[in-house]
């Protein structure tokens, strides 16, 4: 547990942090119960993502969540009151088709409790980052493996690896690190890039990095609650089961079933007479 009196986590903070060379740590959360879990173990940032998709919901990509699912899970991990700063991710589809539909979707987020949104894209998004910073809501960039852009990509895979100025080129890449910069963003996530390509944009932008699955050089980390805690299906280079949870969860409700089949459940203490 964290001391009571952790100071709330700001958007400026990350900037600070970055500057003092202090590592920025962000786990998801999409509830109460993990939100205050994850709070106390003093994490910087609480990302609500569009992960809930996958973890959550059972579907095979984050395109299905919609902006209401996404406000609920919001509301639900800012009534934990955490002191990390909560991050609000747009969904597929509450952003694409432009400036004004980002801004009415991220006060939406901001309404349900985030103190900030997340979005995907660089250069193409550039005028709706700009659009939604100018209404006084801070946005966090994010490059590279963009789930939303899935079936662009062909799957879930490693950008970067060729030059090139086309979506997942390295040079394009840069260019969009750069645009998510001028056009406002606080900080920008570095998902699935190499080691090297982060390393660069993180020392040619001002703003925080947070990478995941892109090395070690980034400004900060990023992982996916499910994944640290063993209760995800997938098994991703980049990612680390820090617990398995799922295994002690299993052997939790085994016990439990054994007991009620054998009489066990209840026993007396547990009883009321
Ligand atoms: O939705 C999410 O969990 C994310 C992280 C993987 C960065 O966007």
């Amino acid at each position: 547990m964290t001391t009571p009196t952790r100071k709330s986590v700001t958007v400026p903070m990350l900037q600070v942090m970055k500057s003092a060379g202090e590592k920025i740590v962000m786990v998801t959360a999409y509830d109460s119960t993990f939100a205050r879990i994850v709070d106390d173990a003093g994490v910087d940032a609480i990302l609500v993502g569009d992960s809930v998709a996958t973890v959550m919901q059972g579907h095979t990509n984050t395109i299905p969540v919609t902006l209401t699912e996404m406000a609920y899970h919001t509301a639900l991990v800012r009534r934990a009151q955490p002191k990390a700063l909560v991050v609000g991710d747009l969904p597929f589809g509450s952003y694409q088709v432009g400036a004004g539909q980002g801004i009415e979707s991220s006060i939406v987020l901001m309404k349900a409790g985030a103190q900030c949104v997340k979005l995907e894209g660089g250069t193409t998004v550039a005028t709706t980052i700009e659009a939604i910073t100018r209404s006084d809501i801070p946005v966090m960039g994010h490059i590279g493996l963009t789930p939303q852009s899935v079936h662009r990509m062909g799957g879930h895979k490693v950008q970067g690896r060729q030059d090139g100025v086309e979506p997942g080129g390295r040079q394009r890449l840069l260019d969009d690190a750069h645009a998510v910069e001028q056009a406002g963003a606080f900080a920008i996530v570095l998902e699935g890039i190499p080691t090297e390509l982060a390393q660069e944009i993180t020392s040619k932008i001002s703003i925080p990095t947070i990478g995941i699955g892109a090395g070690s050089f980034c400004d900060g980390q990023v992982l996916v609650m499910h994944d640290i805690l063993g209760l995800s299906e997938r098994e991703l280079t980049f990612t680390k089961k820090y617990i398995d949870m799922k295994s002690l969860a299993t052997s939790a409700f085994q016990e439990f079933a054994q007991d009620v089949r054998n009489g066990s459940w209840p026993d007396d203490k547990h009883s009321f007479h």
